[in-house]
C-alpha cells in the first residue's frame, strides 16, 4: 500500500495566493462586468528591460544554429552570469562574495523552499510572523512541525513582528537552530538597520545557528544607510545564506531567474558537532535535483548588469516605488497607519478590523485586490498588504476607488 506523506494533511487547504486567486475568480464570475485592479500578489506588470530582451533574442538565435547551440548547462549557472552577479551585486559594494559562491536558479521561492532539505529534521526553526508562507509550508511538508492550531504550527518558533518592534523581530528567547529573515520584508515592507542585522549575525555565531536571509527586494532600498546584503555585516559569511531574485527588479516573474549565495565558509554542524560546510551540500543537491536555468534566460539576466540594463532596471524600480509612494500617501491620508513603500514595493496597512473582511470589502466596493495580512500569520491579522506592482494608471485609479469606497 502506498501511503502519503501525512505532513501534507497538516497544511492549510491551499497556498495563500492560490486561495486569493480563487476568491477573485469566484467574484469575477459573479460580477462579470466589474473591473478589477490587482494589487495583491507581487507580480510585476512592466515588460522586461530592452537590454534583457536583446540578449534573450540573441541567445535564442544561438540555440537555432548547431554551431552555437547549447545543451545542458552547468547546474549552478553559467560563469558569464555568476561573474556579473558577484561583481555587480557584491564586489561593487565592497562585499566579499565570489562567482563560485553563487548558485543561479529559477526562483527564490524554490530556493527558500528547497534549502531546508540540507538540515536535520529535528532542527529548531524560527520564522517571523507575519511571514512569506513558503518558509513555513516547506518545513511543514518536511515534517518539522506538529499540527496547526489558531494559525500557528506547534514545533515552530514564531518571531513576532509588530508595530512595537518596528516589524523587525527580536532575537529568539528559546533555543533555535535556523532562522528565516527577509529584508526589505515581505509582507510588511520594513527594513532592518546595520545594527539589527549585526545583532542577528552575532546571535547566530553564539548559538551555532544559521540565518536564511531573503533579500529578493533589496533593489528597492533607497536609504543609503540600509544594508543591501547580509554579507555587508562582518562575520555573516560563516552564518548566512542569502537569496536574491531578478523577478521583482528586472521583471523576471515569468522568465524565471534568481540566485542563492552560499559562501565557501558558511557552515552547519554534523550531529557530533563538527563544522560541515554547506556549499558542497547545496551543490550536491542542485546537481542532483536541478538542471539549471535555460541559456537564453541566463543571457537575459546577465544583460541586467550592462550599463543600459542597469539604467532600465532603475527605471522599472523607480516606477514601482513611485506607485508605492502614491499608495502609502493615500492610505495615510485616509487615516491608516502604514509601513513600507519607501524602501519596498509593499505597503503594510493597519485596517483596525478583520483582514479578510477588509479584503472582501475592497474587492466588493472598490474592485481592488489586496492581500489580507492574516494570510501571512497571526500577527498579520488586522492588516492588509497592498502591492505597488501595477501600472501608474491602475494604481491611481485603485486609490481613487478605495477613497470612494471608504467615504
Ligand atoms: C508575493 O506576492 O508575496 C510574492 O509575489 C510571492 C512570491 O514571490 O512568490
Amino acid at each position: 500500500m502506498i501511503t502519503i506523506n501525512t505532513n501534507y494533511t497538516k497544511l492549510k487547504a491551499s497556498y495563500l495566493f492560490s486561495d486569493i486567486a480563487r476568491r477573485v475568480a469566484d467574484f469575477t464570475k459573479a460580477h462579470p462586468h466589474k473591473s478589477i485592479i490587482r494589487l495583491g500578489i507581487g507580480d510585476v506588470t512592466r515588460a522586461l528591460p530592452d537590454a534583457c530582451i536583446q540578449a534573450f533574442h540573441g541567445a535564442v538565435d544561438e540555440m537555432a544554429r548547431d554551431a552555437t547551440f547549447r545543451g545542458y548547462g552547468p547546474e549552478q549557472g553559467y560563469d558569464f552570469l555568476r561573474e556579473k552577479i558577484a561583481a555587480g551585486d557584491f564586489q561593487s559594494r565592497g562585499v566579499d562574495i565570489a562567482a563560485d559562491e553563487i548558485f543561479v536558479s529559477d526562483g527564490s521561492k524554490c530556493d527558500t523552499g528547497n534549502i531546508q532539505e540540507l538540515f536535520a529534521l529535528d532542527a529548531a526553526i524560527a520564522v517571523p510572523d507575519p511571514v512569506y508562507p513558503v518558509y513555513v509550508d516547506t518545513n511543514v511538508m518536511a515534517g518539522r512541525t506538529g499540527v496547526n492550531e489558531n494559525d500557528r504550527y506547534s514545533g515552530l518558533c514564531y518571531l513576532e513582528s509588530t508595530e512595537q518592534n518596528g516589524f523587525v523581530p527580536d532575537l529568539p528567547c528559546e533555543p533555535v537552530d535556523l532562522v528565516y529573515l527577509c529584508f526589505p520584508n515581505n509582507p510588511t515592507g520594513a527594513t532592518a538597520t546595520r545594527e539589527q542585522l549585526a545583532a542577528w549575525v552575532a546571535w547566530a555565531h553564539e548559538h551555532r545557528a544559521l540565518l536564511l536571509f531573503d533579500a529578493a527586494y533589496e533593489r528597492f532600498i533607497r536609504d543609503p544607510a540600509i544594508p543591501h546584503s547580509i554579507y555587508e555585516i562582518e562575520g555573516a559569511r560563516e552564518v548566512a545564506v542569502e537569496f536574491r531574485s531578478f523577478s521583482k527588479t528586472a521583471g523576471f516573474t515569468g522568465a524565471r531567474c534568481a540566485f542563492t549565495v552560499v559562501p565557501r565558509n558558511c557552515r552547519a554542524f554534523t550531529p557530533g558537532g563538527a563544522a560541515q560546510m554547506l556549499h558542497p551540500l547545496w551543490l550536491r543537491r542542485q546537481s542532483t535535483k536541478f538542471n539549471g536555468v535555460s541559456y537564453p534566460v541566463q543571457r537575459a539576466a546577465a544583460a541586467v548588469y550592462s550599463p543600459q540594463g542597469q539604467a532600465q532596471v532603475d527605471g522599472l524600480v523607480d516606477g514601482y516605488l513611485e506607485n508605492a509612494r502614491i499608495i502609502r500617501e493615500k492610505m495615510c491620508n485616509l487615516g491608516f497607519a502604514c509601513t513600507g513603500g519607501d524602501n519596498s514595493p509593499y505597503i503594510w496597512i493597519n485596517t483596525r478590523q478583520d483582514s479578510w473582511a477588509f479584503f472582501d470589502m475592497l474587492l466588493d466596493k472598490a474592485g481592488v485586490v489586496c492581500t489580507p495580512g492574516a494570510g501571512f500569520g497571526r500577527c498579520g491579522q488586522g492588516y492588509i498588504r497592498i502591492s505597488a506592482f501595477n501600472s501608474r494608471d491602475n494604481v491611481e485609479q485603485a486609490m481613487e476607488r478605495i477613497s470612494d469606497a471608504l467615504a
